[in-house]
């Protein structure tokens, strides 16, 4: 089983960025976590950063025929990107989205999720185990051929 797991812009700045939102681990750490759930589960992951809307497009196109499931934090671009919204509608691979804060505590312009649209589930509020929570869900969406939804 082979998991894309795709960041947005600011995510890089994990550590330095509002520590008070986003905590004090930074992004090496956040992969490293990833990984380490990745391997325990028997997943082969990827993971990808990028602060470009049209890079993390072309690597949802790119995931096409190559990854069984999409795990994705969007970033701002949860609530911006149509872009984002149409390629993961496109390519069709099952994608659950991950939100390090609790975006429907926040401002106001943060509780439109248009990719979240395109996303059989949503983490937001739970730090790095979001991401953990979000393979968890995935592995088993995909062992049970789309019939799990716990
Ligand atoms: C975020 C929430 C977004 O509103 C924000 O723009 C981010 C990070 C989160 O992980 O909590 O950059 O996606």
């Amino acid at each position: 089983m082979k998991i894309l797991v795709i960041n947005g812009p600011n995510i890089n700045m994990l550590g330095v960025r509002e520590p008070e939102i986003y905590g004090r681990e930074n992004y090496a750490s956040l992969v490293a976590f990833i990984e380490q759930t990745a391997s325990d589960e028997n997943i082969a992951v990827e993971c990808f950063q990028s602060n470009h809307e049209g890079a993390i497009v072309d690597k949802i196109q790119s995931a096409l025929g190559v990854f069984d499931g999409i795990v994705i934090n969007p970033a701002a671009y949860t609530h911006t990107s149509i872009a984002i919204l149409d390629a993961l509608k496109a390519v069709n691979i099952p994608t659950v989205e991950v939100h390090i804060s609790n975006v429907a505590e926040r401002e106001y312009f943060r509780q439109t999720s248009y990719t979240g649209m395109a996303c059989i589930k949503t983490y937001a509020g739970l730090g790095f185990d979001g991401y953990n929570r979000a393979l968890l869900f995935l592995k088993a969406y995909l062992e049970s051929g789309g019939a799990c939804t716990i």
